[in-house]
């Protein structure tokens, strides 16, 4: 039988004593970390969520509380209470290390079984048995940490927020599936028979009625779920930071949340951001970084070779050329030496991930010039090149020919692989910028028509609303990314108000109007009713999370996350149900074709 806290309250979190308490009784309570037993002398580190106090037990200790103490294993969950002294040799590497407990009375009151691994931080347990094993992983002082700043982010968004006047409101998670955006998660439906909720993706349209219905500032920390594919910075289920406000353009939604990004790193890291934040239009991001996330900390940036190479008879330029693409650069400046052609090798694998076709490259080291391309130009294009590219003695060059999507791909992600690989990177700053003027559509190849680049609620720039039915692509939007370090952190935009407008939109979006009454009918009819301009943005607060702690990992940040197939290893979901269930749910599932024959 394990003991009970009878007559025991505890006093204090281990790792908050000080040499201010010495003298003080204390007691705490938490798990065995560690124990060291002498003989004559025992010491257990204990642990709770704050961290390590030491508890000593030695000759004059009381018998049976010595033997008590010789008796726990690791992650016994333990109460001591005894007085705090001075230690004998002083442990630097913990804040209670000057300290200890000596205790007078000891309590076991759970055992624990050996743990499939230690619950340490220096750990290099597979992320898959920490996942199965969650609760004890959960228990690392780094997870305690993560799960510590995830809530001082959700304290802060929700004091910034109310201080601006917006209302906290929840929206349904049982809603009606649309079409656009991601894949839905369904949930069936027992009384109406073959019909099924989605889970939202996001409340979108939620805080749009929400405008309509005057509440002018709203704000939810919103569990959002989308059937994608996952990678290192996305879950199935993650949450957002929401907010919607009317009567407002960009400049305003913008305003309101650096001011809350300012406090949130003030409070959270003791970092100080200078408002306002950079801008840059999308377009330049993609031309100067390839990427609509620009992580800017590092230079590197993309030089078109376009003009200079028109004209070229080079048959892998010319061609891109030809075809309305483009050839473009960077240089790894100083590289020459750490970048040998076995490793440029491996950058062309690595861009043709990204669908390019290959990489020329130009290598100058101190005593030797190779080239891939350099012999199939004409001297001064070769020449024009390195000029325009401002190439010197122990440089790399490096160029990318293809459509222009392609182009900006590859290099966008070449930048950022080789800024990780030749340690460009001050991991101790940040890079706060806003991405501006998105295009309102892009061209879905797989389904053969355009497709909202944010989504079809967005409005488009004042100016470009004549080219919606003529040339959608050249339509910009009235939307904005925030990008931290190369994360996007968040993104939102102006929304439609106009009804007219509205139905407009989904046209170019190749509904039909019963299509788009059908599926989006409420939305359209409540804007019937007087809609206030309005709009938003939302936070992805798992990469919020992400960025304020370091992390590259999502996982990390999220309590029980799900892995790549998403599915949660602890818990074993998803899982079937029993068949009563499904019957209910008028549901049948298929035998699984098998895909071997
Ligand atoms: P968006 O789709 O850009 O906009 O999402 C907003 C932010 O949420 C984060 N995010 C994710 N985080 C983790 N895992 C995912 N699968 C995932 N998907 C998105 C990103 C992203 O910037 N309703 C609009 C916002 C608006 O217009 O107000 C929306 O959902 O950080
Ligand atoms: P080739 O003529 O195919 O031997 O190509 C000469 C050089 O151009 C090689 O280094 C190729 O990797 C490179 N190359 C081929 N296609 C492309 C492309 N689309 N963009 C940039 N370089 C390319």
């Amino acid at each position: 039988m394990a003991d009970t806290m009878k007559g025991l309250k505890r006093s204090c979190y281990a790792g908050e004593l000080t040499a201010g308490d010495i003298g003080k009784t204390a007691v705490a309570a938490g798990w065995v970390q560690k124990i060291r037993d002498l003989g004559n002398l025992i010491f257990i580190d204990l642990r709770d969520r704050s961290g390590i106090v030491q508890l000593a037990f030695d000759d004059s200790t009381n018998r049976e509380i010595f033997e008590k103490a010789a008796s726990v294993r690791g992650e016994y969950v333990v109460m001591a209470q005894g007085t705090v002294r001075r230690r004998e040799s002083v442990n630097k590497d913990i804040p209670t290390g000057e300290i200890e407990i000596f205790v007078d009375d000891f309590r076991i009151l759970a055992k624990s079984l050996t743990p499939p691994f230690e619950i340490t931080d220096q750990t290099n347990v597979k992320e898959e048995l920490r996942l199965k094993y969650r609760y004890l992983d959960l228990r690392r002082s780094q997870m305690q940490k993560y799960l510590l700043t995830r809530h001082k982010i959700a304290k802060v968004a929700r004091d910034y927020y109310s201080e601006n006047g917006f209302l906290e409101i929840e929206t349904p998670t049982l809603i009606k599936s649309t079409p656009e955006g991601a894949r839905d998660y369904l949930v069936p439906s027992r009384i109406h028979e073959g019909k099924f909720y989605a889970l939202p993706q996001s409340p979108q349209t939620y805080k749009q009625l929400l405008m309509l219905s005057g509440v002018d500032r709203y704000m939810q920390i919103a569990r959002c779920y989308r059937d994608e594919d996952l990678r290192a910075d996305r879950q199935p289920e993650f949450t957002q930071i929401d907010l919607e406000m009317s009567f407002v353009d960009q400049d305003d939604v913008i305003a309101v949340n650096e001011g809350f990004l300012k406090r949130l790193f003030k409070e959270v890291l003791d970092v100080d951001i200078s408002l306002p934040l950079r801008r840059i239009p999308y377009m330049e991001a993609m031309e100067r970084f390839g990427s609509d996330k620009p992580d800017t900390r590092f230079g590197m940036e993309l030089v078109d070779l376009s003009q200079i190479l028109r004209g070229t008879s080079f048959k892998v330029f010319a061609g891109a050329l030809e075809a309305g693409g483009s050839v473009r650069a960077i240089v790894a400046k100083g590289a020459a030496d750490k970048l040998s052609r076995k490793e440029i090798d491996k950058l062309t694998d690595f861009v043709k991930t990204y669908q390019a076709k290959g990489l020329a490259f130009t290598r100058v080291t101190a005593d030797a010039h190779s080239s891939s391309f350099e012999k199939f130009l004409a001297p001064e294009e070769v020449e024009a090149v390195h000029k325009a590219v401002g190439l010197e003695k122990g440089d790399v060059l490096l160029v990318v020919a293809d459509k222009n999507p392609v182009v900006f791909a590859a290099l966008g992600a070449l930048r950022k692989h080789l800024a990780e690989k030749l340690e460009l990177l001050d991991k101790s700053k940040f890079d706060l910028l806003w991405v501006t003027d998105f295009p309102l559509f892009e061209y879905s190849e797989e389904e053969n028509r355009y497709v909202s680049v944010h989504h079809p609620f967005t409005h488009p720039a004042e100016e470009d609303i004549p080219l919606l039915e003529e040339h959608p692509e050249k339509v910009r939007s009235i939307a904005y990314d925030i990008v931290i370090n190369g994360y996007e952190a968040g993104g939102g935009s102006i929304r439609i108000h106009d009804q007219e407008l509205q139905k407009r939109m989904f046209r170019a979006l190749g509904f039909t109007d019963e299509q788009a009454q059908e599926k989006f009918g409420f939305l359209m009819g409540a804007f019937q009713y007087g809609a206030p301009p309005h709009g938003g943005l939302a936070f992805g607060m798992d990469r919020l999370t992400m960025i304020l702690t370091g992390t590259e990992n999502i996982k990390d940040v999220i309590a029980f996350p799900k892995v790549q197939n998403a599915s949660e290893l602890m818990t074993e979901c998803p899982a079937e149900v029993e068949e009563k269930a499904l019957e209910e749910l008028h549901i049948a599932v298929r035998e699984k074709e098998d895909k071997s024959v």
